[in-house]
């Protein structure tokens, strides 16, 4: 009887397996987005990244790897849509834009305090769900929003797509604000990818100074300068600056990712210099 249990689950895993295989052969490219310490913006990035180069014409997903603070679907303005599924067990992505869609722990909940208590192995199994049961269709990028840290959700997600796509690993794009106690934590993001063997991108410097909208004089409030040091010691490329701009905070809380709908702000003009630098590398 043992036995027969053993077997069948067997089966369903390696069936899994062959689903998994099968929906990552339609991505042509994965952006893990990451950094050691909360609340530097990783999320800002990933809603951003996502939607650049869903304006350039690239077809894009968004996974929200976050399951206990799934902030994407605010940023992006799809709190509250339900995820659905198809007739055949697919579960489909949220569409935001055309080209544009995206998968979130957030819309599965019933109301937007709920928290989401759940241990290492139950989120290994969710995600696997999405990466195996999200028909996204042809994509791409996907790009995926990370907790802060080198914990279970980053871990799980790059095993899962190396594995089922046959040693191509994901890239990684480390997102640090200059402080000195960020940029400890986001080394550490850095080291962590080298040890997946995720391909580097680089490393972002967010919230890098502030212009008085008076007088025009730069407030350096986190320091500046910081990330782009990190990423000459620990050999990466550097992508860029992105100031502090109320723009961001304002679009973010609006759902309307600037990199859609306000792209002259001074932090829109600066990302999109490292969108540039960063489809130089693919
Ligand atoms: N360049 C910026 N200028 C102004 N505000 C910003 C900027 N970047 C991010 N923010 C704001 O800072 C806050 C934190 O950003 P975000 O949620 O993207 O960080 P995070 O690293 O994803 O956080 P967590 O670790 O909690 O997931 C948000 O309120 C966001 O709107
Ligand atoms: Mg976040």
């Amino acid at each position: 009887m043992i036995k027969i249990k053993e077997k069948t689950k067997a089966k369903e895993m390696s069936e899994e397996q062959e689903k998994l295989k099968e929906r990552l052969s339609h991505i042509r490219h994965t952006i893990m987005v990451m950094s050691g310490k909360g609340g530097v913006g990783k999320s800002t990035v990933a809603a951003n990244l996502a939607a650049a180069l869903a304006r350039q014409g690239y077809a894009v997903g968004v996974l929200d790897g976050d399951m206990h603070g799934p902030n994407i679907p605010l940023i992006m303005g799809v709190e509250g849509r339900p995820l659905m599924g198809d007739e055949e067990g697919n579960m489909l992505p949220v569409e935001v834009y055309k080209n544009l869609s995206l998968v979130s722990v957030g819309n599965l909940l019933q109301n937007r305090d709920q928290p989401v208590v759940w241990r290492g192995p139950v989120k290994h199994t969710m995600m696997r769900h999405f990466l195996a049961n999200v028909k996204w269709g042809e994509l791409d990028f996907l790009v995926v929003d990370l907790p802060p840290g080198t914990g279970d959700e980053p871990l799980s997600i790059a095993q899962l797509i190396s594995q089922a796509q046959a040693g191509i690993t994901p890239y990684a794009l480390v997102v640090t604000t200059p402080q000195d106690v960020a940029l400890l934590d986001s080394r550490k993001s850095v080291e962590f990818a080298r040890t997946l063997n995720l391909k580097l991108l680089g490393i972002i410097e967010n919230m890098s100074s502030f212009s008085c909208p008076h007088c025009g004089h730069a407030i350096d409030l986190f320091k500046q300068g910081g990330g782009e040091r990190a990423a000459t010691e620990l050999g990466v490329p550097f992508l860029g600056a992105i100031p502090i701009d109320p723009n961001v905070v304002r679009d973010t809380d609006n759902g309307k990712p600037f990199m859609l709908y306000a792209m002259g702000c001074a932090a829109g003009m600066s990302f999109q210099r490292i969108v540039e630098k960063i489809m130089k590398m693919f």
